[in-house]
Formats: structure tokens, C-alpha cells, sequence
């Protein structure tokens, strides 16, 4: 099936009520897993590369791989750019043609965040590319006990942001934090609630992983349409290279143990998520 924007699959999944999964992937496993997961229970699926690795990835080989095998898949996929900071990389994504670019100006006071991201908005969309951006602050690695709610994302703001940028989709924060958890969140599902009501464009998870399902399911249930896991992709190859170190063994079977685990992390956060069967 062709590449598609983040739109049509948002779209369907707001109006019908689930969650779809923006997952990372950083190699041919793990794109690999992630998609061989999606096709297997019929799940619209967007795909992820975190910019803020590009240190590392070279995102041009990544997003041609992708590029090839979305375009043999079954299912409806977008090809997505996380959490860029950085406009050289959003825009040399968009001519490695990702369907969609997250801009991250969150760190940045609130009327730059707006005028950076409106300007990757009119870029992007004159050449039919969805933009995500992000209002209010998801920290990483850090104690989500002690979480300053200040830095939540305020209603007034995401109207404001969404209005003056013309975003496709809105990442909020109401307490999930990226990376492994330190402590037990506490979403604020009051403020997702009252952000839903305030502004229509689909609303973003973050730091997905170590999440409960009751989590997922009363964000989902609250308007959450789209939702981001890479730590647990991380961590579940991570512990694959750990448990076979000491074995003799092929590079490239110990490569295939990542894609097998990545397809078990995926699959089961899509059933969570109820996109299963959802795919056109
Ligand atoms: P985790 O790595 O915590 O799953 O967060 C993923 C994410 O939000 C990427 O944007």
C-alpha cells in the first residue's frame, strides 16, 4: 500500500474511538518486528525515526528502507520524523520523503514554539506533509512522582497553539514522562479532558512505555488518538544482546532475536490500543 500522512489514520481513529501507535524503529529489525506486528493484526501503524538519535542514524538510509517496505505492505503506514529540534533535519526529512514531521519547540518560549512551528506548518504543507507539534513539557528519564504540573500543557495555550500554527496533530502533557519510569505516574486526565473539548486537531501521547493499560485505555477513551513507544523497542533488544552475550553465536541471528521481540512489544500494545482490524 502507499505512504500515507498521519491524517486519514488519525482521522478514522477519532472518529472511531482507538488508539494508533507511533512506533520508533532504528535498524531494519526493528522496522522490520514493528510492521510484520501491525500486519498481522490488520492495524493502521505509523512509523517513527527520533531525530534526536541522527547523531547516530542516518536517516536518509532509514527513511529509504522504510520507504521501500511500506510500499509492499498491506496495511495504511505513515512514515514519521520524532521530535525534531533541529529545521535543517525536519526539512531534509521531508525530501526524504517522510509523510509526516513532528517539530518539537516545546523547550522554547511559547511564541517562538509558535512562529518555528508555523513555518515548518506552511513548508510541510505546501508539499503535503502533516506536521505534529508539541505544547507544554514531557521530560525523560525523569521522577514522574514529582512531576511539576506547572509544566503541563495549558488549555488556553494548546487553543492558542493550534489556532495560530495550524498543526495537524497536538502533543500534550498531562504526566507521562520518555524513557524508563521513576515512579509511578499520575496522569492528569482532568486537563486531557479539558484540552479534547477546547481544540479538535487528534491529541499526541508521549513517552508511551512503562504506561499502564488502564492508562492507555482512559487516555484513549479521552480523546488520545495517537501514541508514542520507544523505550520499550529499546529495552526489549537491549535485554535480547544481554541474555544470548554469552552464547556462540551469528550476528545475524542474534539481529532476528530483536526483530522477534519487537514484534511481541508491538503486537501487544496495538491490541491495547484497539487499532487491530482497523487498517483499510
Ligand atoms: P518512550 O520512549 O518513553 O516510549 O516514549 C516514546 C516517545 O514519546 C517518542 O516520541
Amino acid at each position: 500500500m502507499p505512504l500515507t500522512t498521519i491524517m486519514p489514520i488519525l482521522k478514522k481513529a477519532q472518529n472511531e474511538g482507538y488508539g494508533v501507535g507511533a512506533f520508533n524503529f532504528i535498524n531494519m529489525e526493528t522496522l522490520e518486528g514493528i510492521i510484520t506486528a501491525a500486519e498481522s493484526l490488520n492495524s493502521p501503524l505509523i512509523v517513527g525515526v527520533p531525530e534526536r538519535l541522527s547523531s547516530v542514524l542516518d536517516i536518509n538510509t532509514l527513511s529509504d528502507m522504510a520507504l521501500s517496505r511500506i510500499e509492499r505492505s498491506s496495511i495504511p503506514i505513515a512514515l514519521h520524523l520524532d521530535h525534531s529540534k533541529n529545521f535543517t533535519n525536519t526539512m531534509k526529512a521531508i525530501r526524504f520523503g517522510f509523510s509526516s514531521v513532528m517539530f518539537d519547540g516545546s523547550a522554547l518560549p511559547f511564541e517562538e514554539n509558535i512562529s518555528q512551528t508555523r513555518r515548518i506548518v506552511e513548508i510541510a504543507h505546501a508539499v503535503g506533509v502533516s506536521v505534529e507539534g508539541e505544547v507544554g513539557y514531557v521530560g525523560r528519564d525523569i521522577d514522574a512522582e514529582t512531576l511539576n504540573p506547572d509544566l503541563f500543557t495549558k488549555v488556553e495555550q494548546a487553543v492558542e497553539f493550534v489556532g495560530k500554527t495550524g498543526v495537524d496533530a497536538l502533543a500534550i502533557s498531562y504526566g507521562s514522562v520518555h524513557g524508563i519510569y521513576k515512579g509511578t505516574p499520575h496522569l492528569d486526565f482532568k486537563r486531557l479532558d479539558d484540552i479534547r473539548h477546547a481544540v479538535d486537531v487528534p491529541l499526541v501521547l508521549h513517552g508511551g512505555s512503562g504506561l499502564s493499560d488502564s492508562d492507555f485505555m482512559h487516555s484513549i477513551e479521552l480523546g488520545i488518538s495517537k501514541i508514542n513507544i520507544f523505550t520499550d523497542i529499546s529495552e526489549a533488544g537491549v535485554a535480547v544482546c544481554k541474555d544470548m552475550s554469552g552464547n556462540k553465536l551469528e550476528l545475524a541471528l542474534l539481529m532476528d532475536e530483536i526483530r522477534k521481540k519487537t514484534v511481541n512489544v508491538v503486537e501487544e500494545k496495538i491490541k491495547v490500543f484497539g487499532s487491530a482490524g482497523k487498517a483499510w
